[in-house]
C-alpha cells in the first residue's frame, strides 16, 4: 500500500512541555520513536502565533517580489556569506532562495522594511522550539540536560534561515526544486504557503509529505544522528516543482554552536558498546558541506560513519 502524507507522526508540544507527567512521558517516547522510525514529524500546539508565521511568509514574498537588480545586492559571493540570495530558473533547477545566518550573529537584508523584525522574532521562536526538542530527545535517550548544553553549546547555536520560492515550472518532470540532501544541523523546522512539494526517502522510494496549515514540519538533521549514535535518523529529502502553483517554504536550520565538537554522546557509546560516527567540530562540518555535499559519491554524513567489522 502506498504511504500517504497523513502517516507522518504528530508531536504535540503542549504535552511535551506540560505538567501531566504521564502524558509528557508518552510524548517524549513518541518523539524518540518519530526521530528513529521516520526522521520527520509534524509539530502541533507549538505556541508560535499563526500571525507571526503568516507575517514571515508575507515578508519573504515581498522580498522575492523585488526586482532582480534589487535582489542582486544580496547575491552570494562565497559559500560562507551570511546573506545569500540566488536564483536558478534555468536548466533543471527551479528555485529562488535567500539564506540568512541569524544566530549567534544576526544578518538580514534591510528591505523590504518589515523583513528584519519579523525574521528576528520568527527565528527566535524557532530556536526556542528546536532547543525544547533537543532537550526532550536527550531526555528520551537518558542523557543529562546539562551534558547536552555543555556539548552542543546551545546558547550560541548556529542558526540559518533559508526561504525558498519555487515558481510554477513549465516542465515539472524535467526539473527539480532542490536536489536530494540531508540537512547539517540538529533539527530543521519548515513552514510553507500551503503548496506541497517536499518528498522524503523512505524504504528506497520517494514519499510526498505535507503538513497542515499552522503546523510545523520538522526533520532530524546530521548532527543529531551523530550525537544520538544513530538513534535519530537524518533522512534524505528533496523538493519537487509543479506546473501550476508557486510554492514558498521557510526553513530554519538549527544547529549546535560552530564551536561544538559533535560526536556520539559518551553515555550512548558506553551503552551501545561502540561509536558509530566520528567526531567533528561543527564549524568545520559546515565548511566541508559548503564545498559540495558529496565526495566519491558519499555524503558527508556517510563519510562520518565508522564501519565496524564483526
Ligand atoms: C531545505 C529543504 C525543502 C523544501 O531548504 O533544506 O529541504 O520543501 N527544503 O523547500
Ligand atoms: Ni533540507
Amino acid at each position: 500500500m502506498a504511504e500517504t502524507a497523513n502517516s507522518l507522526p504528530v508531536i504535540d508540544v503542549a504535552l511535551l512541555t506540560g505538567d501531566d507527567s504521564d502524558r509528557r512521558s508518552k510524548a517524549v517516547h513518541d518523539l524518540r520513536q518519530a526521530c528513529h522510525d521516520w526522521g520527520f514529524f509534524i509539530l502541533v500546539n507549538h505556541g508560535v502565533p499563526e500571525d507571526l508565521m503568516n507575517s514571515m511568509c508575507a515578508a519573504i514574498q515581498e522580498f522575492f517580489a523585488m526586482s532582480v537588480d534589487d535582489k542582486k545586492k544580496y547575491e552570494a559571493k562565497t559559500a560562507s556569506d551570511p546573506i545569500q540570495w540566488s536564483n536558478f530558473q534555468q536548466a533543471s533547477l527551479w528555485r529562488d532562495y535567500l539564506t540568512l545566518y541569524v544566530h549567534p550573529e544576526f544578518h538580514c537584508p534591510d528591505e523590504p522594511q518589515s523583513l528584519r523584525e519579523v525574521v528576528s522574532e520568527y527565528t527566535k521562536r524557532m530556536r526556542q522550539l528546536a532547543r525544547k526538542l533537543v532537550e526532550a530527545v536527550a531526555e528520551s535517550l537518558e542523557l543529562e540536560k546539562q551534558d547536552v548544553d555543555q556539548l552542543l553549546l546551545m546558547d550560541s547555536s548556529f542558526q540559518m534561515l533559508t526561504s525558498n520560492l519555487y515558481p510554477p515550472c513549465p516542465e515539472p518532470d524535467r526539473a527539480i526544486g532542490l536536489p536530494p540532501h540531508t540537512d547539517p544541523g540538529l533539527f530543521t523546522l519548515l513552514i510553507h504557503n500551503g503548496v506541497a512539494g517536499l518528498q522524503i526517502q523512505r524504504d528506497g522510494e520517494w514519499l510526498a509529505v505535507d503538513s497542515p496549515p499552522s503546523s510545523i514540519l520538522v526533520n532530524v538533521a546530521d548532527q543529531l544522528e551523530i550525537f544520538s549514535n544513530g538513534k535519530c535518523k537524518s533522512v534524505m529529502h528533496r523538493a519537487v516543482v509543479n506546473g501550476e502553483k508557486q510554492r514558498i517554504s521557510i526553513v530554519a536550520a538549527n544547529g549546535p554552536s560552530k564551536a561544538a565538537t559533535v560526536g556520539p554522546a559518551a553515555a550512548l557509546v558506553e551503552n551501545d558498546g561502540r561509536a558509530l560516527y566520528k567526531s567533528m567540530n561543527y564549524g568545520e562540518y559546515l565548511a566541508e558541506r559548503f564545498k559540495g555535499s558529496r565526495v566519491d559519491g558519499k555524503t558527508l554524513l556517510e563519510r562520518m560513519a565508522i564501519r565496524h567489522h564483526e
